[in-house]
């Protein structure tokens, strides 16, 4: 092509190329050759790529195997960025932007990638890591020859290919210079008959900081009418049900818990105070928000010692280790912070989760990873249900796990389980912002 833009094969759907394989560039790689384009990813992990070349998908996503099965002929995964650049001018970015200790998001990644596609008229880059406000402009800036778009993603761990082919909306930002760049992405994204907001760079980065701040802040307050509610007899359950039927406020994101993890929700909450602070401002919103978040971690271990007193030598079982279900993901997952603060009270920690438990061993050096969740309940004193996983409610609580632990208590973190039926098999049940279930007494035969 032409330096204006256009694309050099009109009859075909575009190639496309995506850089960095991890979870959001796998799912954008994948979901696009399902949409029928020819997709060159490239991945500088050589294993991830000969993984993939086997058709093995190394995350734990559903439907992705399938997919990535059904459209491996359209797939090309390579370690070199030349064949990728031959191929395809526009380049998603989907490397990782991690935080640093100062809160800011970490952009070597994403600099070594415009490094290494140099000069070039042909190429776009198409951002879909999440960045500070402002970086595009730099980057475009810098490399004046290179078409810049910012693209976020809004995809969810566990539900990223629904998310990716029924989005909400898309956003597509681009100064005027890479305008028509911004036109050829908003186009592989019309057979997805999703709103496109077109904008301009800078209220692109901030959408996707913006929407996840301000989801995290709706689980922060919920989650504080929740501590709130336990002090004054509601039930936050019932207090979300009816807030979320108000359509202005919604249902999604109201379920109170032990608090917001993830790679997401924590690092971005973070990088938008420090941008905002860097920047002369004081977002004290968020900085509640985060410190709302830490603290409700640290409840959990108030609830067990409520009933426990002191935790030494207290075996103490935690139930999921990924900061969310259907993903083996344990970023900035609470269960973390909950083992290492169990343990730092002098109780033994059994954790168990359905596929996060070999990342949990490498994390948790000092907890004991068993090998399911009747292993880790087994003597234990206490049980705090961190991750919703569905087959934790499966369990047998009435029966075999009631048999096997020290002692009749659990904590639920998620405000997942059947609080009526554990209180009638003798629990002692701690929720989140619930009402205290009342014990049943059997009725007379
Ligand atoms: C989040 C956003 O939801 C996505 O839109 C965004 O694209 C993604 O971050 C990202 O920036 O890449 P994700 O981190 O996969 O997605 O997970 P969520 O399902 O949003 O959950 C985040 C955390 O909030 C989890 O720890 C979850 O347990 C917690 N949560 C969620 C609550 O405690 N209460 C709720 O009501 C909802």
């Amino acid at each position: 092509m032409s330096s204006n833009g256009q694309p050099r094969v009109t009859s075909e759907l575009e190639p496309i190329g995506v850089i960095g394989a991890g979870w959001v560039g796998l799912v954008t790689a994948v979901c696009f050759a399902e949409l029928g384009h020819e997709v060159h990813c490239r991945d500088i992990v050589r294993e991830k790529v000969d993984a993939l070349a086997r058709g093995e998908v190394p995350i734990h996503e559903p439907q992705l195997p399938d997919l990535l099965e059904r459209n491996r002929e359209r797939l090309h995964v390579t370690a070199d960025l030349a064949p990728v650049l031959e191929r395809a001018e526009l380049l998603f970015c989907c490397v990782d932007t991690p935080p640093t200790y100062s809160g800011d998001a970490d952009l070597s990644r994403v600099e070594q990638v415009v490094d290494e596609i140099g000069e070039s008229g042909d190429h776009a880059l198409v951002m879909k890591s999440t960045v500070p406000v402002g970086t595009g402009r730099a980057i475009a800036r810098r490399r004046e020859s290179l078409g810049y778009v910012a693209n976020p993603e809004f995809l969810k761990e566990g539900t990223a290919v629904a998310d990716f082919m029924h989005p909400d909306r898309l956003v597509v930002g681009a100064g005027d210079e890479a305008a028509s760049f911004a036109d050829r992405v908003a186009a592989l994204y019309e057979p997805l008959g999703a709103p496109i907001v077109r904008t301009d760079v800078e209220s692109a980065e901030m959408i996707k900081l913006a929407s996840n701040a301000f989801l995290a802040t709706k689980i922060s307050f919920i989650n504080e009418i929740a501590n709130v509610s336990e002090e004054l007899g509601a039930d936050v359950a019932e207090v979300a049900r009816g807030m979320g039927l108000d359509e202005r406020i919604g249902p999604q994101f109201l379920r109170a818990g032990i608090g917001y993890g993830g790679s997401c929700f924590p690092k971005d909450v973070s990088s938008l105070k420090q941008l905002a602070g860097n920047s002369g401002y004081h977002f004290q919103l968020l900085t509640a928000v985060i410190e709302v978040n830490e603290l409700q971690k640290r409840r959990t271990i108030g609830k067990l010692k409520k009933h426990l007193g002191s935790l030494v030598g207290h075996d103490v079982a935690l139930l999921g280790v990924a900061f969310k279900p259907h993903t083996d993901d344990v970023r900035e997952a609470t269960s973390l912070v909950l083992a290492a603060r169990l343990m730092g009270e002098g109780a033994n920690v059994r954790v168990f989760d359905p596929v996060a438990g070999e990342r949990a061993a490498e994390l948790l050096p000092g907890a004991e990873v068993c090998r399911s969740a009747i292993e880790a309940l087994d003597g234990a004193a206490g049980a705090v249900l961190v991750t919703e996983w569905p087959e934790f409610r499966e369990l047998d609580w009435a029966g075999e796990v009631r048999e096997r632990m020290a002692t009749p208590l659990v904590v639920d973190g998620r405000n997942f389980l059947d609080r009526e039926a554990l209180a009638d098999a003798g629990f002692a049940y701690e929720g989140v912002g619930r009402r205290r279930a009342a014990v049943r007494t059997p009725s007379p035969a």
